[in-house]
């Protein structure tokens, strides 16, 4: 299948553009301010974002419930902000995906509004509505009481959220499921395939596909919604053969294979990477991650289903590994910085395209507060980037600061872009040097093979990426031993040694050599 060439070699950068850099000091991120952070991103090493969503929307799900798919939030710009931001970020070389919401939209959207009416409409089907008012079948998320059209309608996630209608693949209630085949829900993958053009015409370089999963109703093995995926790709492959669509499924095998998506997400899903190398807890709540110093765990349990996973979809898209996103507690809630900088080692030097959340590169913490526009738990993830140490606001915007959209971390020790940037040991420097070599050496891009060379019980983990690079991991607090003996260093984190031909890693080394 044909790949947009330029994600072999992406690195990803997500913003959350409420947080960022606000441009005009009304205490909220803006388009502007992401513009003007473009060359700070690329400095780091990144050339691709993902923009959280950035359209017209009552914010009850922080944009996640769209009023208007076709027209910039003004509290960010314009349209022709964001095509600036294209612009200038092509200028660059650098691509942007935004934020494609296609299982539901706010129920302010005008849509809805047409389908809650009474009277029959083109719009009347473009929702999932139950018989009448009365009638709300078991095991679905019904609404009743909010329009005065006689059905409850269903929701896809919270209460603003009114799931969009793609159909039903198994009908167990024909008297108000519509198959996924018919006529009358065909308009809604059309008017969604009509959003992505839209954007895509005005420079957008793709999409993350909020949900990919949840379109077609009763499809427990995702064969109609990934039917319904197969004609997006199609008009991908047709019209915009450079354009990316990563979809959040966490199932690559039938995100990329079946599905089409170029790109699938590798979340905190239990079982999966991610949950084994970052987050695992035991029962009593300790850490037994890979990359927490103390746990000495195999790389083994991490490592099974994901290179399954990857053997499986190899040549048909990548599986993405990402630092964190906006919906999870920041990695500093669970790694410290030294785990954190071995944890980027593995992140930057994986197959498939990396995702770095904003503010990662520099340790942000998860700050735990009340939640703000249906963040909820998330909130504590979504706080404004901090870019030095002025006041009032730590460079994220001159806004009094009780007008910010949520406080920056007023910690004495508060992480910000100038300190990381000047101190030659920091977080920052180790991920841009990493996402540096990647960028340099083919070997570490996307498509390249990666084959495990050793995985001993104690933690050590060695990979070959290509032909001839190899990444190096002692992750914990110990002196460890690997057979694998090391070519000529690329780079090194602690220091690997050999001895007696064997290399002699001290306490939390990383090393990335060739030969
Ligand atoms: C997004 C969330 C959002 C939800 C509903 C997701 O998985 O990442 O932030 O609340 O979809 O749209
Ligand atoms: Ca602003």
């Amino acid at each position: 299948m044909p790949q947009p060439a330029w994600l072999d070699d992406a690195v990803f950068y997500q913003i959350y553009p409420q947080s960022f850099c606000d441009a005009n000091g009304d205490g909220i991120g803006d388009i502007e301010g992401i513009i003007s952070k473009l060359d700070y991103i690329r400095r780091t090493g990144f050339n691709a974002l993902w923009l959280n969503p950035c359209f017209v929307s009552p914010f009850k799900d922080a944009g996640y419930d769209v009023q208007d798919y076709f027209k910039v939030a003004p509290r960010y710009g314009t349209n022709d902000d964001l095509v600036r931001l294209f612009d200038e970020a092509h200028r660059r070389n650098m691509h942007v995906l935004l934020d494609l919401v296609p299982g539901h939209t706010s129920d302010r959207c005008r849509w809805f509004k047409m389908s809650a009416k009474p009277l029959r409409n083109k719009y009347s089907d473009r929702y999932i509505w139950s018989n009448s008012g009365w009638s709300r079948p078991d095991g679905y998320n019904w609404v009743v009481g909010n329009a005065d059209r006689n059905g409850a309608y269903m929701l896809n996630f919270f209460l603003s959220q009114p799931a969009l209608n793609y159909g039903f693949n198994n009908i167990t209630d024909a008297d108000w499921q519509i198959s996924y085949r018919d006529k009358r829900v065909k308009p809604t993958m059309v008017a969604m395939l009509k959003v992505m053009r839209f954007w895509l015409d005005k420079g957008a370089d793709g999409f993350r596909v909020d949900m990919a999963d949840s379109l077609v109703k009763n499809d427990p093995d995702k064969s109609a919604t990934a039917w319904l995926w197969r004609k997006a790709r199609r008009m991908l492959d047709r019209h915009y053969p450079q354009a990316a669509l990563v979809s959040e499924w966490c199932n690559a095998p039938v995100a990329i294979n079946k599905a089409g998506f170029h790109c699938d997400f590798l979340l905190n899903h239990g079982g999966k990477l991610t949950d084994f190398a970052f987050y695992k807890r035991n029962e009593q709540g300790a850490s037994c991650a890979y990359f927490c110093k103390t746990a000495h765990v195999s790389a083994q349990q991490m490592l099974q289903l994901y290179l399954d996973e990857l053997a499986k979809t190899r040549n048909n898209g990548y599986i993405c590994v990402v630092s964190g996103n906006h919906d999870v507690e920041r990695l500093s809630h669970y790694l410290d910085e030294s785990e954190r900088k071995l944890a980027f080692v593995f992140l930057l030097t994986l197959p498939g395209a990396p995702f770095v959340y904003y503010g990662d590169e520099i340790g942000m913490r998860y700050i735990a507060q009340q939640s703000k526009e249906g963040g909820f738990h998330r909130t504590g993830s979504r706080t404004p980037m901090q870019w030095d140490d002025a006041q009032p606001n730590m460079g994220f915007s001159t806004a009094a600061s009780g007008k910010l959209y949520l406080d920056v971390d007023r910690q004495q020790d508060a992480p910000c872009v100038s300190k990381q940037m000047s101190n030659g040991n920091s977080l920052w420097n180790v991920v841009r040097t990493l996402a540096e070599i990647r960028h340099a050496q083919a070997d570490l891009h996307a498509s390249s093979e990666m084959t495990v060379v050793e995985c001993t019980p104690q933690g050590v983990l060695c990979y070959r990426r290509g032909q001839h690079t190899y990444v190096l991991l002692n992750p914990t607090d110990c002196p460890q031993v690997s057979t694998v003996s090391v070519g000529s260093k690329i780079f090194e984190l602690g220091t690997a040694s050999e001895k007696d031909g064997v290399t002699m890693l001290a306490p939390q080394t990383a090393v990335i050599f060739q030969k």
